[in-house]
């Protein structure tokens, strides 16, 4: 954390190395696993969450876009980057460049691609990008055969895999049924049609753990990297760890008198005396404005309620229930402390909506240090408002 303010995030890595082992054991030696990393590894790190992959099992990496591959390549990550969304056509120069591999599903991105692969002198690969049902991105099955016939006729193009991306994987199975079945005759037509191409995928994390059915050569999880995923299906439960604690300190303690209201707009008014702890951190760093009144964190062990509006940079948390507080305890806004735990669950459910565990942990901000602990010790340090006080891991 940043000596000046004591609000940061713990990201246990062996716990990452841990869900990786858990997803090569479940999938199986001749599947390659390429391990999604984008939004910053959702929000632990993509650098060090994608190293502890590549260690553990993983082949491949996948990204968003453009820049998270340059950032990985920059860091001196050599495995095969593929990049998941559209990319413009401006961002082709460092696709080739940097020897991202990009997903493709218009001609035009195809051929800029070829086109500049031609002129760095290199060979590229790309990965044909199939909408089975999501209506996202991708071509149409019905079109995919001289889709695919169109790139592989470009120059100085390799056709490395086809994919496609399914919208219910975690709870529902029907339409993922639909959209495999799509796929499986898409890819049985570019057989019919000669087109050979290596890896064919389709697996996220819902699907690894809920449809093993649907593996085919290569899966592409990214949140079961870091946490657990609840499986439809008991006999497919896996056992996956969280990987992400958030900490802060008691910054400022004091009384309130019954009667007295507290924070913006006055929203909680104190039924009886309280002890009020005040803590360094906000909505301005990611804790969703929605616990306000309704969260609780940790100190010492026990559950102390949010009291008021959370404000951008400060949170008022009711102690008048610890016996012994002082300004610097540590404070567990999200994890576990001694045998409390406040769960991603636990916010989630508050927060409802599209506010997952997935969305929460992305939206944690810049001004939020990450501490990274691997082999059981703090091992690497990112502090974005701080960078000389950055420490790289030696993996
Ligand atoms: C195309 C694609 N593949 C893989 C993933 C990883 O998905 P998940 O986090 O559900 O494993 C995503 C994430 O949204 C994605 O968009």
């Amino acid at each position: 954390m940043s000596k000046h303010r004591p609000t940061w995030i713990e990201i246990n890595l062996d716990n990452v190395a841990h869900n990786v082992r858990k997803i090569k054991e479940r999938v199986g030696e001749q599947v390659c696993l390429m391990a999604t990393v984008k939004g910053d590894g959702y929000g632990h790190g993509s650098y060090e969450v994608a190293s502890v992959a590549l260690k553990n099992g993983a082949e491949k990496l996948a990204v968003a876009m453009v820049d998270e591959g340059v950032m990985l390549r920059r860091k001196g990550i050599k495995a095969p980057i593929l990049i998941l969304g559209v990319s413009p056509l401006e961002a082709v120069e460092n696709i080739v460049e940097y020897d991202l591999m990009q997903a493709v599903c218009s001609i035009e991105l195809a051929e800029a691609i070829s086109k500049e692969s031609v002129k760095q002198g290199k060979r590229m690969k790309v990965n044909i990008k199939v909408d089975s049902g999501m209506n996202r991105i991708g071509v149409r099955p019905a079109e995919v055969v001289s889709f695919t016939k169109q790139v592989r006729d470009l120059p100085h193009l390799e056709i490395e895999g086809v994919f496609t991306h399914f919208a219910t994987s975690y709870y529902e199975k029907d339409f993922v049924e639909k959209q495999y079945q799509a796929f499986k005759e898409a890819l049985a037509s570019l057989e019919e049609a000669g087109l050979d191409i290596p890896y064919r995928h389709c697996s996220n994390s819902g699907a690894v753990v809920n449809f093993p059915h649907t593996y085919l050569d290569q899966v592409r999880p990214g949140s079961m990297l870091t946490s657990p995923v609840k499986a439809q299906f008991p006999d497919l439960q896996m056992d996956l760890r969280y990987c992400f604690c958030w900490k802060t300190k008691v910054a400022f303690l004091h009384d309130m008198k019954k009667g007295e209201s507290l924070g913006y707009n006055l929203v909680y008014t104190a039924d009886s005396d309280r002890r009020i702890a005040v803590l360094p951190v906000g909505w301005g760093d990611g804790l969703p404005a929605d616990l306000s009144n309704q969260g609780e964190v940790l100190i010492s062990g026990e559950r102390c309620p949010i009291r008021g509006r959370i404000c951008m940079d400060q949170t008022m948390v009711d102690v008048t229930e610890i016996k012994e507080i002082n300004v610097g305890d540590e404070v567990v806004l999200l994890g576990s402390q001694k045998d409390q735990e406040i769960s991603h669950l636990e916010w989630t459910t508050i927060l409802g909506g599209y506010n997952n565990h997935i969305v929460v942990r992305c939206l944690v901000t810049n001004r939020v240090p990450r501490i990274f602990i691997y082999q059981g010790k703090e091992a690497g340090k990112r502090v974005p408002l701080r960078p000389e006080m950055n420490k790289e891991i030696v993996f």
